[in-house]
């Protein structure tokens, strides 16, 4: 993906990223944290870190650690997570990292230095065969990766009514962000290629639930979370109007008994070995 417009699209929402996004996705984070060996002494990073909470907690629970590092590559993300960690964790002298995941992977003071290394909700903006492979080269010998991420079929109400909605309108739209991997064996396939003896890989689906489709897709704006790059790509006033007819088509198509209209996050939760 295009890195500027990666970090500049999550400029724009970490002011409320984490109100928005931790609100429905901060507990994935305490089941990734229970699937990993944490303990005192250990050098910790987390890659693509956000506003810092998720690392925050991690770093808790390990107790004591030798390390703690964050690195991200939005620049308003880095600021959040340092003021947040002053406010609240200043105990813990995390290091936050303003930089692209790629170069700081080839900086050779940092290959191999973490005991666990974190991506959580970030292989999305990589590309597909490096993502997992950058990471790997980060952790020590011993030490463990862990992933979060969703698979191709998360999201699949919204991708389905935007496939049709270009298609009503004569456009082609590619399939949705296929980075993630497509599934369980496509991730273990990812780690193993990468060097790693992947421990467990757990499967999980969250389901989001709004008043309406366009509450949904708002919710996928302010998070940043991409679905399409081309829709992803449009001005804002396009995106208004997409957002207008795709919530329509969500709830004619999804709309529950209740009233809420769901989005399904199907997503993995995976730890491996190096
Ligand atoms: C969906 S957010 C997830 C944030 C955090 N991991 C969480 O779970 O709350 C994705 C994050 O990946 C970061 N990111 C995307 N591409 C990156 C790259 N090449 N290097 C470092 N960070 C990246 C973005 O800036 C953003 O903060």
């Amino acid at each position: 993906m295009d890195t500027p417009r990666v970090g500049s699209l999550f400029d724009r929402v970490a002011g409320d990223y984490e109100a928005v996004w931790d609100s429905e996705f901060g507990t994935i984070n305490d089941d990734l944290h229970a699937l990993l060996e944490l303990r005192p002494g250990q050098r910790l990073l987390d890659v693509a870190c956000g506003h810092g909470g998720p690392l925050i907690s991690m770093a808790r629970q390990a107790g004591a650690s030798k390390r703690v590092v964050g690195v991200d590559l939005s620049a308003r993300m880095i600021d959040e997570a340092r003021a947040k960690a002053t406010r609240v964790a200043a105990e813990l002298h995390i290091e936050f990292i303003h930089a692209d995941m790629e170069h700081f992977t080839q900086d050779p003071m940092n290959l191999r230095a973490f005991d666990v290394v974190t991506l959580r909700f970030g292989l999305a903006y990589m590309p597909a065969a490096e993502g997992v492979q950058n990471v790997a080269k980060l952790v020590a010998p011993g030490g463990q990766l862990g992933i979060i991420t969703s698979t191709w079929r998360s999201l699949w109400q919204v991708s389905t009514v935007a496939q049709e909605a270009a298609r009503d309108l004569g456009m082609m739209l590619p399939p949705q962000v296929h980075q993630v991997p497509r599934d369980e064996s496509d991730l273990r396939a990812r780690l193993t290629t990468a060097g790693l003896t992947p421990l467990k890989v757990v499967p999980k689906t969250l389901t989001l639930l709004r008043d309406s489709g366009a509450e949904c897709v708002q919710f996928l704006r302010d998070s940043g979370y991409v679905i399409h790059p081309e829709v992803e790509a449009m001005p804002e006033a396009m995106k208004d109007l997409a957002q207008a007819e795709l919530g329509r088509r969500m709830d004619e198509r999804y709309k529950r008994p209740d009233g809420k209209t769901p989005l399904d996050f199907d997503l993995l939760l995976a730890v491996a070995r190096a």
